[in-house]
């Protein structure tokens, strides 16, 4: 009762003021007396991650941290250096992994935001986005009441006007996490890619705050029969060390 009652504050504008108040903590210099892996306003990839993968030679996602161990995810068509962000929840982070990949944010806006739930670590930067890019998409779950959404997606729509280049994404509507969780399976010639969210991680899987072990396991058994073994799996955080050592 008392966890229902504390994650019913965690989805209010309290919820956000928490969200800006650990970003602030986890940039704050000095923090537990080593340097700081984000500094303010400065993108440093970690050693852990790699600077970017790519996709049918004509796409780069590039992961960026924040928090202890979120990721947002840039996606960019190299030739025009058009973009779309996935989870960009900490702005100044993906404004600045922006700059250092020289895609001027300035001058270059994001074709869209791909938010997978409504979680402020994963949407609570949208109005930001909105603020900075007026009339920017931001695609969301159907019904997910996810911040600053323009575009509510269903289950199997495949987005393809994003980026040139010939991509497309699919949504794979996940509700078990939250109510209207959606993953995003982006697909560009032989290569894919998915945009797991909190649905799936390396060695487990996201908490059942809205949904129940059934939808899960209906969820997994649904990946595990569309999706080619050789996807590659892009989650928004890194828990396989904790998976792994709880398991
Ligand atoms: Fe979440």
């Amino acid at each position: 009762m008392f966890f229902w009652l504390i994650y019913r504050i965690y989805l209010t504008k309290v919820g956000k003021w928490r969200h800006d108040s650990e970003l602030g903590r986890v940039k704050a210099p000095g923090r537990d007396g080593k340097e700081t892996i984000h500094p303010h306003c400065k993108y440093e990839k970690t050693d852990s991650v790699p600077e970017y993968f790519f996709m049918d030679n004509k796409y780069q996602v590039i992961p960026v941290p924040f928090l202890d161990d979120n990721f947002a995810y840039i996606v960019v068509h190299v030739e025009s250096k058009q973009y779309v962000l996935v989870d960009p929840a900490d702005f100044d982070t993906v404004q600045a992994a922006l700059e250092h990949y020289e895609l001027s944010p300035a001058t270059n806006a994001p074709r869209a935001i791909l938010t997978t739930h409504k979680h402020w670590d994963h949407a609570g930067h949208n109005d930001r986005f909105v603020a900075a890019y007026p009339g920017i998409k931001i695609i969301g779950g159907p019904g997910e009441n996810t911040l600053a959404v323009t575009k509510e997606v269903q289950d199997n729509e495949v987005v393809t006007e994003l980026l040139d280049g010939g991509i497309s994404i699919k949504v794979i509507h996940t509700p078990c996490h939250t109510g209207h969780h959606v993953m995003f399976l982006a697909t560009a010639g032989e290569d894919q890619f998915m945009f797991t969210g909190d649905c799936i991680f390396q060695s487990g899987v996201g908490m059942f705050f809205e949904g129940t072990a059934t939808q899960m396991h209906a969820i997994l058994k649904r990946v595990t029969n569309e999706v080619s073994h050789s996807t590659s799996l892009f989650f928004g955080h890194d828990y396989g060390f904790k998976n792994i050592c709880w398991a």
